[in-house]
């Protein structure tokens, strides 16, 4: 069985993602971390983002692999490097790109085969797993995201100014849903949480009581 969070950067998918494949038994697919490694690849070899024919050539060679909870590039682990500013702030580069996208959610599609898996992304019920069996689209208002965010920094003693935050997600939100392939929206069967005012063990018991009750409907 499939699973699809999708939602909008700081909503808390990837958190509760990883949980709730825990508690489900299942395994967990973060695609964010496949297009951050991407890019970080393409940063690495100096490919220019001006030339669209160059990515496209790039992604197509590029070696990545999940292994369930680490992305590798040549079998080296860059989960910590994918998470740097540069990464975040050249990602469109490669997540505009239908061929990138494409190979991308091959990857995605060739780790999740006959597994019981929970995906998290941005596409992943409306077009890599359009097929999947439960979807739950995770949002919040884009106030409550950046303050989730800005106490998240703020507990790991790097402060940094609500109004950035929010101008930085705004600039985000607005290239996840504006592309015109991959874009970030819910399925037509999916099921849309509004997380504002809900702890995370709340939205995690929600979302629980959905796959249960699908995983119920299913035998
Ligand atoms: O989830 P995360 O914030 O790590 O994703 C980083 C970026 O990768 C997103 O802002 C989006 O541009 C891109 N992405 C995507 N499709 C996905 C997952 C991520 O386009 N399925």
């Amino acid at each position: 069985m499939i699973v699809t969070i999708d939602g909008p950067a700081g909503a808390g998918k990837s958190s509760i993602a990883k949980i709730a494949a825990d508690r489900l038994g299942f395994e967990f697919l973060d695609t964010g971390a496949l297009y951050r490694a991407m890019t970080l690849a393409a940063i690495r070899a100096q490919v220019d983002f001006s030339d669209t024919q160059e990515i496209i050539r790039f992604s197509s060679t590029v070696d990545i692999q999940w292994d369930g909870q680490r992305v590798l590039l040549k079998g080296e682990d860059v989960s910590a490097q994918i998470r740097t500013p540069p990464v975040t702030d050249a990602i469109r580069f490669v997540a505009d790109l239908p061929d990138s996208r494409s190979r991308l959610s091959e990857i995605q599609r060739q780790v999740s085969t006959g597994r019981n898996m929970v995906t998290e992304g941005r596409d992943q019920g409306s077009e890599v797993f359009s097929d999947a069996e439960c979807k739950i689209f995770l949002t919040a208002s884009p106030e409550e995201r950046a303050r989730r965010r800005h106490q998240q920094l703020a507990d790991m003693g790097r402060p940094v100014p609500l109004e950035e935050i929010l101008r930085a997600q705004d600039r985000r939100d607005e290239e996840d849903r504006s592309r015109e392939i991959g874009a970030l929206r819910p399925a037509d069967d999916a099921s849309i949480i509004e997380s504002d005012g809900m702890t995370t063990d709340d939205v995690l018991e929600l979302i629980l009581k959905i796959v249960r009750s699908k995983i119920a409907e299913q035998s």
